[in-house]
């Protein structure tokens, strides 16, 4: 039988009933133990409040009330489609059962890196957050599924289910309750599109990954895993979850942007002077986390930001006269910037970057990675590396602009036209349409002067 956490550390919020709630300095949650050596143990996780959430969702609230909550907390997963996880919960939940959990911990994409080093610095806070969900869900068999690069996570997880099963948090009747869990960690072969949440049911099942048509939607019977209903959560989505049952729904939707509350994990990365890790509110100012004195503390050499992935290689281009974006899902998806927060993967370019160039490699990436299974996205992404590669080459023509917008245009026509059975055709293209329309002037130079225009900057720095 599981252990008695010790008792939770009482909610910030005192207010009196029916007080508007008081403005709450920002305390990190999520990534409140980096840096602590040993974080990633049982008993250091016990120290900190672990498992209080899991004893008190299971002890003293219904499955019903532990989904209410979370759909009052307008969390939103942070994977990057932004989907209300409440919503998705109560989905799976009307569904038949056997049901089970996915953890997307696959990762894959240039620019991302959150998830690795939460779940290395705090295996048990995901491992709390499966418990819940699985709870609430009617959930008895959950996977996390890891990208197969990532030994050294994947060891940390074995360890700390491991430990979790030895002292009674998985396994039989967790709690003192009839509630039973088992996990399963399972390492990848190393694709991006494993990543997409049918492609790794695939890959979970044995099978080639390539997504599945829908519908049927995972949640439904015949769309998840094994054909049966299925949560799929990005890792962090599942780490809110203990600190909302804690603390509260209230709290958590005080936190940063209404619509898209909570902490997020942003990691930086490119031409700044201190990229890294960084908590902050949902909706923080994309200026901020560049340039502020606790984020990522502005451009070396004091050069300009030229553009900024926003949401890590597949996110449509923000200029450098567009720092002025919250980071939040719908902030950036709105005009004029029409782009993705998607894991929080922020990449900076200064201006000394050529943006075909830089094109060039991202479409090399999308090109090796797209599945082959819709003709849009085999053939465009090829394509779209073959007319880089003739404008880099200094053979480039006036009318291969047209043709990259073409092609970029037949596989995805923003937003998300779903010409192709998933993301990664629009993943490809987005970034391209942008590059163009922002940043023309870099094309323009390649196929009039035949040359790189950073390489002119060089020569007259
Ligand atoms: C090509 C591709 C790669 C993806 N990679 C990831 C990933 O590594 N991690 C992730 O959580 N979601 C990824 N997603 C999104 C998932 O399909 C899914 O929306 C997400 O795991 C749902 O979790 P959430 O609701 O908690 O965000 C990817 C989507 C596509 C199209
Ligand atoms: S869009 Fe690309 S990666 Fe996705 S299913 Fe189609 S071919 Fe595969």
């Amino acid at each position: 039988m599981a252990q008695t956490p010790p008792p939770a550390s009482p909610a910030p919020d005192g207010a009196p009933q029916g007080a508007p709630p008081p403005a709450v300095p920002f305390e990190r949650v999520l990534t409140a133990a980096m840096g602590q050596p040993g974080s990633h143990e049982l008993d250091h996780y016990l120290r900190r409040g672990g498992y209080v959430g899991a004893h008190k969702a299971l002890t003293s609230m219904t499955p019903e009330e532990v989904i209410k909550v979370v759909t009052d907390s307008k969390l939103r997963g942070r994977g990057g489609a932004g989907f209300p996880a409440g919503i998705k919960w109560s989905g799976t939940r009307g569904n038949p059962a056997p049901r089970y959990l996915v953890v997307n911990a696959d990762e894959s994409e240039p620019g991302t890196y959150g998830n690795r080093y939460a779940m290395d610095t705090d295996p048990h806070m995901l491992l709390e957050g499966m418990i819940i969900c699985s709870f609430a869900v009617g959930i008895n068999l959950a996977y996390i599924y890891i990208r197969g690069e990532n030994l050294h996570g994947y060891e940390t997880l074995e360890l700390a289910v491991r430990q979790a099963r030895e002292r009674g948090y998985l396994g039989r009747g967790l709690f003192g309750t009839d509630f039973n869990l088992e996990i399963y960690v399972h390492r990848g072969a190393g694709a991006y599109v494993c990543g997409e949440e049918t492609a790794l049911m695939e890959s979970l099942e044995g099978k080639r990954a390539q997504p599945r048509t829908r519908p049927p939607h995972p949640f439904q019977v015949g769309g998840g895993l094994f054909g049966r209903p299925t949560v799929v959560n990005n890792v962090e989505t599942l780490m809110c979850v203990p600190h909302i049952i804690v603390r509260g729904a209230e709290w958590f939707a005080a936190i940063g942007s209404p619509n898209c509350p909570g902490p997020k994990v942003y990691c930086v990365s490119g031409n700044v002077n201190r990229p890294g890790i960084y908590e902050a509110p949902m909706g923080l100012l994309l200026s901020e986390l560049i340039f502020g004195d606790e984020y990522a503390q502005g451009v070396p050499g004091g050069r300009a930001v030229k553009a900024v992935s926003p949401g890590a290689l597949a996110s449509p281009l923000i200029s450098g006269g567009e720092l002025e974006v919250k980071l939040d899902v719908d902030a950036v998806r709105a005009p004029p910037y029409r782009t993705q927060l998607g894991a929080g993967g922020i990449i900076v370019y200064d201006d000394s970057v050529c943006m075909v160039e830089l094109l060039l490699r991202a479409e090399q990436f999308f090109a090796h990675e797209s599945c082959g299974k819709c003709v849009p996205c085999r053939e465009g992404t090829h394509w779209m590396v073959d007319v880089l590669r003739r404008i880099t080459a200094g053979r480039g023509r006036e009318k291969d602009l047209d043709l990259l917008n073409n092609v970029a245009g037949n596989m995805s026509g923003l937003p998300f036209h779903q010409r192709t059975l998933c993301a990664l055709a629009d993943f490809a293209a987005g970034p391209m349409m942008s590059a163009i329309g922002k940043f023309r002037e870099d094309f323009d130079y390649h196929i009039r002067e035949q040359a790189c225009p950073q390489q002119r900057q060089l020569a007259h720095a």
